[in-house]
């Protein structure tokens, strides 16, 4: 999604804002551009496509001098990917730049009304909008003029300005889409994104919505859009640079997979009491007797978060034995969905900010659920909108296709499951035996890695097939949407997921010679149907990849390729399954030429509906 990165202080800023959006490549985006303030005179740089197609402009042109400035990266809703489109956008009267994240729904109105007033837009954009309106109301106040401003509009923006008069002045505000502030020594680094700030300085402001900040090389103040005191929380950003550097790796989903193993263990870290058969989460304690009350479990997310939420659904009935349902946030929210007593909503979100799973968030909230958030990253909206939470500790996860994230979610969701089953029907046996096999999870996906370059040689002889299907059974479904959003969303092959039983239901028909079929039969509860479900592709000609459990020898016979992990209780069998999938999706993606990290038209975060 969009990036902002902006600075005030007594550095020359350019190559400060333009490393800033390096790192925020990774969020997704198609344009890029700069706006520096020098001697009371805005310049401009504008480019489509890459952050070094901007930087090519700038060495074209000279560069931009000043030590105020503000860079953007744009993923286009309103109008094209077009320069014009590109941020910063201007007014045309008093010398305003600004660059927005977010949507400004009622910016065809507004539009109307500044164009009557005479004023000529340039872009096809709500945020050129935003612009003139701030400069239609400015009188000799910058922070003031915005506060006004943001009183017009309806929608979601992170924004940072700046403006010709005011050249010891930058002005931020949030509502819906992530901000803060970085506070250096005599300086300030604002971001839409830690990752932006992080060089710079730990110390960081993260605005709420409806905060204005008016920053100026001596300090900040923080307001509400009408002008009300707001005092501001400073918090220390837990990132190092390693984190978000690349190392040995080729691609930071590559690095991501291969940290599996470590992240896990961090997130399993002080949270085991196996002996006596207690989860720890420090972070829920405090609702204790509410989730003991609990009647219902509500867990919601998108994409990745989604999947990770069913299998949540599945343990939570399968062993917590609480009626548990998952549902996409998005259509959750707009559903007039039923909420009753004592019910809990868990939102599940790698980044805290997708704009769907925060808006399903507060629907239940405003219904009366009690809200909890599986979330990574500390700080985040909906770790911050949550009654309680429990974070995945996973690191920074840069690469647009979620992987380690959903490691982390499943170990949260498992724990979270030990923890709500104590109260009820789980024996403290049940939850140490539980809790000794989460304990082996590490070391297990550790062996699978190991199988790296065999998975690599098996997708090799199906990266030019267009169509795949994955398909599981039980805790296993979800595994086989997790394999095929993987597939597609960075190799571009088109893949379908599904419960191993509906294929009969029609996908059948598209079963032809050597389409590739992937099949989770590890040993579980439904082995059998799935054999069965195995035989009936390959009686089509359909090629069977299979990820089975080790030693298993029937498999070897009826499958063309075998990827094996290893044994494992099968409630948590979806946390090995998943990694030979992510690895022959990126094996697919590098095989097949595309940017695995940035992937066409993706995001990594969404932080529009
Ligand atoms: O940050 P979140 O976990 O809330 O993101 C949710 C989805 O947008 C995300 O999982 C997306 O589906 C990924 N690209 C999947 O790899």
């Amino acid at each position: 999604m969009c990036g902002i990165v902006a600075y005030i202080g007594s550095k020359q800023c350019q190559q400060l804002l333009l490393e800033g959006l390096k790192r925020l490549e990774y969020r997704g985006y198609d344009s890029a551009g700069m706006a520096i303030l020098d001697a009371g005179r805005l310049d401009l740089a504008k480019a489509v496509g890459k952050v070094a197609n901007l930087e090519d402009k700038l060495e074209t042109i000279g560069g931009l001098r000043g030590t105020l400035g503000l860079a953007h990266t744009r993923w286009a809703t309103h109008g094209g990917v077009t320069e014009p489109n590109a941020h910063p956008h201007t007014d045309d009267k008093v010398g305003i730049a600004l660059v927005h994240n977010g949507i400004i729904e009622n910016y065809a109105a507004l539009k109307t009304y500044l164009e009557e007033k005479g004023h000529v837009f340039k872009s096809q954009t709500d945020t050129e909008v935003l612009a003139m309106l701030i400069g239609e109301l400015y009188e000799g106040d910058l922070e003031k003029a915005v506060q006004a401003a943001l009183r017009e509009v309806t929608g979601a923006y992170a924004i940072a300005v700046i403006c010709e008069k005011e050249p010891d002045t930058l002005v931020v505000a949030r509502k819906g889409s992530p901000l803060m502030l970085g506070i250096g020594n005599g300086e300030f680094i604002v971001g839409s994104d830690p990752a932006a700030i992080i060089a710079h300085t730990a110390q960081a402001v993260p605005l709420d919505d409806y905060n204005v900040a008016k920053v100026t090389r001596s300090g900040f103040r923080t307001t509400d859009i009408h002008d009300v005191p707001v005092t501001p929380k400073v918090m220390q950003l837990e990132l190092d640079l390693e984190q978000i550097e690349l190392g040995s790796f080729a691609h930071f989903m590559q690095k991501e997979i291969f940290e599996q193993p470590k992240a896990l263990r961090n997130t399993l870290r002080g949270r085991l009491e196996t002996r006596e058969g207690r989860v720890v989460l420090g972070g829920v304690a405090r609702l204790d007797k509410e989730l003991t009350k609990a009647r219902r479990v509500i867990l919601t997310g998108q994409g990745t978060a989604l999947h990770a939420a069913m299998i949540g659904e599945y343990l939570m009935e399968d062993l917590a034995k609480i009626p548990a349902v998952a549902e996409y946030a998005s259509e959750f929210r707009y559903r007039n969905p039923i909420v009753e007593e004592n019910t809990v909503v868990v939102a599940v979100s790698q980044s805290g900010e997708t704009a769907d799973t925060l808006a399903a968030l507060r629907e239940a909230r405003e219904r009366g659920a009690l809200s909890l958030g599986v979330v990574n990253v500390v700080g985040s909206s909906i770790s911050r909108e949550t009654d309680a939470g429990v974070y995945l500790r996973v690191g920074p996860e840069i690469g647009v296709a979620s992987t380690k994230a959903f490691a982390g979610q499943l170990t949260v969701l498992a724990m979270l499951t030990i923890y709500l089953g104590r109260k009820r029907f789980m024996s403290a046996d049940q939850c140490a035996d539980l809790m000794r096999e989460l304990e082996r999870v590490p070391d297990k996906v550790d062996r699978i890695l190991e199988s790296d370059q065999r998975i690599r040689k098996v997708t090799e002889g199906l990266v030019d097939r267009e169509n795949w299907l994955f398909l599981g059974r039980g805790y296993n479904y979800p595994t086989a949407l997790e394999g095929a959003l993987k597939l597609k969303e960075i190799s571009y092959i088109h893949a379908e997921g599904m419960p191993a039983a509906e294929m009969k239901h029609g996908p059948i028909a598209l079963i032809n010679d050597g389409m590739p079929a992937v099949f989770i039969a590890n040993k579980g509860r439904q082995y059998d149907k799935v054999m069965s479900n195995i035989q009936e592709v390959k009686a089509r000609g359909g090629r069977i990849i299979a990820v089975a459990t080790e030693g298993d020898d029937q498999i070897t016979r009826l499958a063309d390729d075998v990827l094996f992990i290893p044994e494992i209780t099968e409630p948590l069998s979806p946390m090995l399954a998943v990694v030979p999938l992510q690895l022959m999706a990126y094996h697919a993606a590098v095989l097949r030429g595309h940017d695995v990290d940035k992937p066409r038209n993706l995001a990594k975060s969404v932080t529009v509906e």
